[in-house]
């Protein structure tokens, strides 16, 4: 059944943006990052194997909630659905995107940076953004002043990590938090799960905290 975006963001308020190389790194991940507690993952659209790998853990994991990062076409949007993504996630405001989501009843996260761009999601009915490329744009002190003006919810992205993360959760108007800190692809690449599941703690410790 597809899942509404605000169920989707509710499920952690971390969610880790992997890059995947080889589809066969995709599952023991996948797996590794459920068992410690991160139920919703973004696969980004990034490489070759990108949506093999969406595939994958959309029928190998149960429990786990994939989507698919960086969409920036229609028929990447369609292609996500197909290979089981439950939401995707755009880098950037796409009118026809935001629409061909709703037409698909796909769960949809489109991106903004500026005031004009959230106020125009804001007019297509969007409540839920991811504010991107956080700190480049300014990080708290902009999306807070953003979120003043504007009833939406937000998920920056975009510089996010261990040692800010705690920061952007403790605002009001953000419902999670996305970022590679827990898996950067070299660490991906290197198969380097244990440095990941150390990451992946730390995270969940921090958490605990809020
Ligand atoms: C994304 O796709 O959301 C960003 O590339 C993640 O940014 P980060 O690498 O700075 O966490």
């Amino acid at each position: 059944m597809a899942l509404m975006l605000a169920d989707v963001l509710a499920l952690s308020r971390i969610i880790p943006v992997i890059t995947i190389d080889q589809v066969g790194q995709a599952v023991p991940l996948a797996r590794l990052l459920l068992d410690l507690g991160f139920v919703v993952l973004e696969i980004t659209l990034r490489t070759p194997c990108a949506l093999e790998a969406i595939k994958c853990i959309a029928n190998t994991v149960p429990g786990a909630v994939v989507g698919a990062g960086t969409v920036i076409n229609l028929q990447q949007l369609a292609q996500v659905k197909e290979a089981g993504a439950q939401f995707a996630v755009s880098p950037g405001f796409s009118e026809q995107l935001v629409s061909e989501a709703k037409k698909q009843t796909l769960a949809y996260l489109p991106g903004i940076a500026t005031p004009s761009e959230a106020l125009k999601a804001y007019e297509l009915g969007t409540t839920y953004l991811k504010f991107f490329p956080a700190e480049s744009m300014g990080g708290i002190k902009t999306l807070s002043s953003i979120a003043e003006v504007l009833p939406i919810k937000f998920c920056p992205t975009g510089g996010v990590d261990q040692d800010n993360c705690i920061n952007y959760l403790a605002l009001p108007c953000v419902t999670c938090v996305g970022g590679t800190w827990i898996t950067p692809r070299s660490l991906i690449q290197a198969q380097a799960l244990d440095e990941i599941a150390r990451r992946a703690t730390e995270a969940q410790n921090l958490l605990k905290a809020l």
